[in-house]
Order: C-alpha cells, then structure tokens, then sequence
C-alpha cells in the first residue's frame, strides 16, 4: 500500500504530466509496477490520465488527507486522521483504535469496507471509488442514557453540510439523510461505557457520493449525490463540509445540552406529519410521526387509537 501511496503522493504534488520513468527512477521499481499502482488508484476513485511520451496527471477525486485539508475547517474534529484503502469496516477499526487510547475527535476513513455494517445487523454496501465510509471516536462527557443524542446531532450534521454544498437533505427518523426521497447516507453508532459514563463512541458514516449504480437491492430506495444532482461530486469537499458542520453541532451538544439540536432536527427533518410503518423488536405497526420527545425518541399516533413513544426500531413511509 505504501507504494500506492508514495505514487499519489508525487502525481499530487506535480502540476504537470509526471513520466512512468521518473515514477519507476524515483520509487525503485519497474514501469510495469507503476502501471499496476495507477490501476489500483483508478479503482479508488481518482481519474489518472496517461498520455504517450507524457506519463501520468492526476485529477484527484479521493479523500488522502493532504485532499481534504483545503477544506477542512476544524479545530478537533478529523485531526487525527487514518485513512485506509481498504478495511474490513471503519467502525470495527475505530472500536479498537478507540480501545488502544484514540483521541476524541479521531477519524478513519476508507475508500472500500469489505464487510461495511448497517444498522440492525445489516450490511452497508461500500464499494471502492464512490463514496465517503468513515468513523469517528468520541469522548463525551455524557451519561450513556444520553448517547443516542450523539446520533441526532451527527444527523443534524451531515444534513448541514450537504445543505451547505447545496443538496436538498433532510433526516428521517433517527438519523437516516435522504434527498429526493431515498436515502443518501445512514450511520452506525457503538459505545463503550459502564452505567455511569461514556468511554468512547463511534459514530460510523456512509454518504453514497459517485456512484452512478446501485445494487438491485436498494436501487429503488437509495440514491447518491452523483444521482441526486448533476453538479461535480468533489468527495474531499463533502467529507470535509460534513465534519466541519459535525464539529459545530457537537460542541454545541456539548456546551448548551439537547435543546437547540432538537430544535435543528425538527427544522430539517422528513419524518414528522407522514405515515409511517414502525417496526420494533416486538410488533408492527402503521401510525403518523408526531413528534420528536425532548430527549430524542419519535412519537407515534397509532392507526386505531393511543400514542407510542419509539426508542429504537425502524421508520418506513408508508
Ligand atoms: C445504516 O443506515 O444502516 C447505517 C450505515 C452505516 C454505514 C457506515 S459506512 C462507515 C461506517 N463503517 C461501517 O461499517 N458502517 C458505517
């Protein structure tokens, strides 16, 4: 992988076409080899353009630090920065860099999960060159009662920040981002704690970005930014954006409490006034989204008659 690395390293810094010689001279090994190593970055995304008696220009499209840095506007949040080319699941890194100290505000980011993880068991669909897979380790300072906040504000976030790059994003219940009725992005979040306090969570993000194609199974329901709008889709400026909004609506639960992003969600949400199938570990039912309680659970009017005050379980339109 270094090699990978070393070979975007140069194309990155040069503002001209670099030649396979000088790459091969310069790295220690044969043209051939370089060949191979700009096949692997186009499967990663990046667009490398090879001209006769040229060589190589990148035209980067990735999410390498050195690529999200002019956009990055955070003081905490993404500083401490893993990226990988492939994981088996960023979250199931983060857990254990997350055991082994991580610092809060710590990110690890991939541009292929062989094994992404949805929420309830499923599996997240992370092919490589097209979206933005991360996870981040935090430290808060909060009783674990009050972890499922962290979701909601992260859900005000990532919403922020494709508003703020000019998408028309909205949240479904609890944290699910949808464009024009299908999702876009969803988030996995684990903690590690005892009864008292919180020693770490990790919130896992999935924003479907370039892809043109989704998998049968959820083409009908899911879209990507590159399907939601024909504006150039710059992956480094969407991850960037959404941890610049992320850090903002953290800190802000943080220093003012839940009010104020509850207050967010209710502005950007999609899910209140609609009829909605809830399913739980117990039942199903069909029923209108109410409201959102003051510490984050959904209020349902049941078709039938009563109300009922969802914790955790699925929201479907129906
Ligand atoms: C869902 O909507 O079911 C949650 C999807 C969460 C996907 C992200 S991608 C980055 C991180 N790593 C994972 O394995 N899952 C989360």
């Amino acid at each position: 992988m270094a090699i990978r690395d070393d070979i975007f390293a140069l194309l990155y810094a040069a503002d001209d076409y670099v030649s396979g010689e000088q790459i091969s001279e310069k790295l220690g090994i044969s043209r051939a080899a370089v060949w191979k190593h700009v096949q692997a970055l186009e499967q990663e995304g990046y667009t490398v353009e090879a001209v006769r008696r040229k060589g190589y220009r990148l035209l980067p499209n990735g999410i390498r630090a050195v690529e999200i840095e002019p956009y990055l506007q955070t003081k905490w949040l993404g500083r401490e920065y893993q990226y990988l080319t492939e994981v088996d699941s960023t979250n199931i890194y983060c857990k254990s860099w997350a055991d082994k100290g991580a610092p809060h505000g710590a990110m690890a980011a991939a541009d292929l999960q062989t094994a992404g993880r949805g929420r309830l068991g499923r599996a997240w669909s992370s092919p490589p060159g097209s979206g933005v897979w991360f996870s981040l380790v935090l430290r808060p300072n909060i009783s674990p009662d009050r972890a499922p906040q962290i979701s909601l504000a992260t859900a005000v976030g990532v919403a922020a920040g494709l508003r703020e790059l000019g998408y028309d994003a909205g949240i479904k219940w609890p944290n699910d981002i949808y464009i024009g009725g299908r999702k876009v992005c969803g988030m996995l979040t684990e903690m590690r704690g005892s009864m008292e306090s919180v020693e770490w969570v990790v919130v896992g993000i999935g924003i479907n970005c370039l892809n043109k194609e989704l998998p049968p199974e959820i083409k009908d329901i899911a879209t990507t930014l590159a399907l939601a709008s024909d504006k150039p889709v710059v992956r480094a400026e969407v991850l960037a954006m959404v941890l610049n909004k992320l850090e903002y609506y953290y800190s802000m639960l943080a220093d003012e409490g839940f009010a104020d992003i509850r207050r967010e969600w209710l502005a950007n949400n999609i899910t209140l006034g609609k009829r909605v199938n809830i399913r739980t570990l117990n039942e199903t039912f069909f029923g209108e989204a109410l409201d959102m309680t003051e510490d984050g659970s959904l209020l349902v009017k049941r078709e039938g008659g009563g109300e009922y005050t969802l914790v955790t379980g699925d929201v479907f339109f129906a």
